[in-house]
């Protein structure tokens, strides 16, 4: 079981890099702000000094799957903790780039990093206690809404190679992104209700309006 966020929405936005998530997040942005929304955009690894900082050590410095996979929870601690559940409590709109899910999909499917080890990191980082009750794991704290970017990961690298200098991941062979987006597929199983599946190989205005849907599925936008 888990639990969600009462107040406030908590959106996440996932996908394998080069699914072209960046400019759907600031457009849905825009959307809730003209409804009167307070809207908090941020992003994981990252969204606290502290956390931008482990970013930074992840994406760029020689480490293992196991330090990679705590050094993004350590991160992610941080972040709930300063950012995240505050912003919810104030009842605002929190759309996250990249959420626990990357942590299964890219330390988990990815590098093959154990499955229920990062169930137990979870329930640590995101359980009763990290959300404020004197004690105890279980019921994680999960975004109301999962967006998944999903995108053949050969359509994905071709848009990557006209990209930036690659950082640890993006430099992956193609075989590491189809396990990624396989570890999505094995998150979204597990909680269909809270993910949707947009197919990213549209037109950014077909995906756009599929972005827009799925959010006012749940009842967040008019
Ligand atoms: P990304 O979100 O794609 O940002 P940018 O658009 O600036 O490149 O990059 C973050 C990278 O971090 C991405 O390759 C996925 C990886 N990542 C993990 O490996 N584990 C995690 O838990 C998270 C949140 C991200």
């Amino acid at each position: 079981m888990t639990t969600q966020a009462t107040k406030g929405h908590f959106i996440s936005f996932e996908g394998i890099d080069g699914a072209g998530k960046s400019t759907h997040i600031d457009s849905l942005a825009q959307a809730f702000r003209a409804q009167g929304h307070v809207v908090t955009l941020t992003r994981e690894p990252g969204g606290t000094p502290l956390a931008e900082q482990l970013r930074q050590m992840v994406l760029n410095d020689p480490m293992d799957a196991m330090t990679e996979a705590l050094l993004v929870f350590a991160a992610r601690r941080d972040h709930l903790q300063k950012v995240i559940l505050p912003a919810l409590a104030r009842g605002e709109v929190l759309l996250c780039d990249r959420f626990t899910d990357a942590t299964f999909a890219y330390q988990g499917a990815g590098r093959g990093f154990d499955w229920q080890t990062l169930l137990v990191l979870e329930e640590w980082v995101q359980g009763r206690a990290a959300q404020g009750e004197s004690a105890g794991l279980g019921n994680p704290l999960q975004p109301n809404l999962t967006i998944w970017f999903d995108l053949p990961a050969s359509v994905a690298a071709q848009r990557l190679s006209n990209a930036r200098v690659p950082d640890r991941f993006e430099s992956q062979p193609l075989a590491f992104f189809e396990q990624v987006a396989g570890g999505y597929a094995k998150r979204l199983a597990a909680d269909p209700v809270r993910f949707t599946r947009v197919h990213a190989d549209q037109t950014p205005e077909a995906v756009g309006r599929d972005v827009l849907q799925a959010v006012r599925d749940k009842g967040f936008l008019p």
